[in-house]
């Protein structure tokens, strides 16, 4: 039996990889399966949490009984909305979703047809909103405690923590999970390694294990902010 730390607390986690639609067919995406979000959803309940998840795409297992509510979305503004309906009656919001910056400007009802003798249409993109950065300008609860991820390639000697550092400050979120992608690691894969940071950039936590494990970690950083 998990310590009861988080009794009472609403939490809301999105995870997996949001799709913009091209046309009916079609999309763009990215590798996220969802593994990290599945791991940080079962982490919270088993430590008394009641948690909401907003599930984008996801593979991996789990992702039914994981949460006490599942909310399935496809495109970023849809995980927006789910996020902030959600949100507004939650003490702390993660995103461990990997969203999409720019979706299609104008996906189309017919699917886009190869024509003989012409080339590929352009696909013209626009920004997506950021909605790690709207959580922490709109606080939709007072005292709600707001986690982003950032994924970076590199290693901490290379790169990583730098960008993390960087991205805290800009972000502003009461903690950063960097994690290092690519090279195999990260999306998909069974482990994890993640640097906590909170909003000025300073490490709080390091974790380096099993999803869950890492997810442990990030809860306990939670807990100390929440005091
Ligand atoms: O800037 P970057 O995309 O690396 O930031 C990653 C963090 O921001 C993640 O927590 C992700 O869920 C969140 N994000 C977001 N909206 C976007 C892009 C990223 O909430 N449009």
């Amino acid at each position: 039996q998990a310590p009861q730390d988080l009794a009472g607390l609403r939490v809301v986690v999105s995870a997996g990889g949001t799709r913009e639609p091209l046309d009916p067919v079609r999309w763009i995406g990215n590798r996220s399966t969802g593994r990290q979000g599945v791991a940080l959803a079962e982490a919270a309940r088993a430590r008394g949490a009641h948690v909401t998840l907003v599930a984008a795409n996801l593979e991996a297992a789990g992702s039914e009984t994981c949460a006490d509510e599942v909310v399935r979305v496809e495109s970023t503004v849809q995980l927006r909305d789910a996020v902030r309906a959600a949100g507004a009656a939650a003490d702390v919001v993660v995103m461990a979703a990997a969203v999409a910056d720019f979706r299609p400007a104008a996906p189309t009802e017919a699917k886009i047809k190869k024509v003989p003798g012409q080339g590929p249409a352009p696909i013209e993109l626009v920004e997506n909103p950021d909605i790690l950065a709207e959580l922490v300008r709109d606080r939709l609860r007072p005292g709600q405690v707001v986690v982003g991820f950032a994924a970076e390639t590199g290693d901490a000697s290379g790169g990583v923590l730098d960008h993390g550092r960087a991205k805290a400050l800009r972000k502003g979120a009461d903690l950063l999970a960097v994690n290092a992608v690519g090279g195999g690691r990260g999306f998909g894969t069974p482990d994890n390694e993640v640097w906590v940071l909170d909003a000025t950039g300073e490490q709080v936590a390091h974790a380096n294990g099993t999803k869950r494990q890492v997810a442990d970690v990030l809860w306990d950083a939670v807990a100390k902010v929440r005091g």
